[in-house]
């Protein structure tokens, strides 16, 4: 499974990032209207740290601007991937865009008809929000059994990339569902890799070793 970060903050990117176990990131708009400076320079920085498919979404609402935006996100490094929402606009453009050989990230996807026609429309990632399905009282983990059941009948190309994920049991879940990626805030990667038992644990090895080294001078470090 793959594990993205789900953010545009380029000091968050690059402290997970020393973990090694990043494998991309996932922008969108409202993502990057957080951040200070140019779309363009922090799409270019995210994928100098991180050596993997880096979502960039488009804003235009039209297939021509679709287009128009993708060929220019592409054009900034080999490692984008151009982001485009779930509307019969954004089928077309996925369409043109990925016959392009530009992949595409198909976005904000709530339902498995939507997955079906983004999947046919030639998109490299569907992307469900499952957090945001969660909030209005609908089961965002339903949706990727669903994908990932049509992804696997078909054998479509397209990964099942689950996003908004809120929490490190929703990465549990996806994971075990058979979900290609999930993509999560920072907050949420710091969370998967803490246990105070761990912490307990460390703090007790560490105690009996110096403990042990007084007793036994041979020990050494
Ligand atoms: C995924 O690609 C989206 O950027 C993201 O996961 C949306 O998450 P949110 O519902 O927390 O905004």
């Amino acid at each position: 499974m793959k594990l993205y970060l789900d953010t545009a903050n380029l000091e968050r990117i690059r402290k997970l990032n020393q973990m090694g176990v990043v494998d991309g990131v996932t922008t969108n708009p409202s993502l990057v209207a957080k951040e200070s400076g140019e779309f363009e320079e922090i799409i270019v920085s995210i994928c100098k740290e991180v050596k993997g498919p880096v979502s960039a979404e488009v804003v235009s609402t039209d297939h021509d601007g679709m287009v128009r935006e993708a060929k220019h996100l592409a054009s900034l490094d080999p490692h984008v991937v151009v982001k485009i929402p779930i509307i019969p606009e954004g089928l077309r453009a996925t369409k043109t865009v990925s016959s392009m050989g530009i992949p595409v990230n198909m976005t904000l996807v709530f339902s498995a008809n939507q997955g079906l026609l983004a999947a046919k429309a030639g998109a490299s990632y569907i992307s469900p929000f499952i957090g945001r399905l969660d909030d209005v009282g609908q089961r965002g983990m339903e949706l990727v059994e669903d994908l990932v059941k049509i992804r696997d009948n078909y054998h479509f190309r397209a990964q099942v990339l689950v996003g908004s994920i809120r929490h490190p049991l929703h990465v549990v879940e996806a994971a075990k569902i058979g979900a290609d990626i999930a993509t999560m805030p920072p907050e949420v990667m710091e969370k998967m890799v803490q246990h105070p038992l761990t912490d307990i644990g460390l703090k007790r090895f560490l105690e009996d070793w110096q403990k042990a080294r007084k007793e036994k001078p041979s020990l050494t470090t």
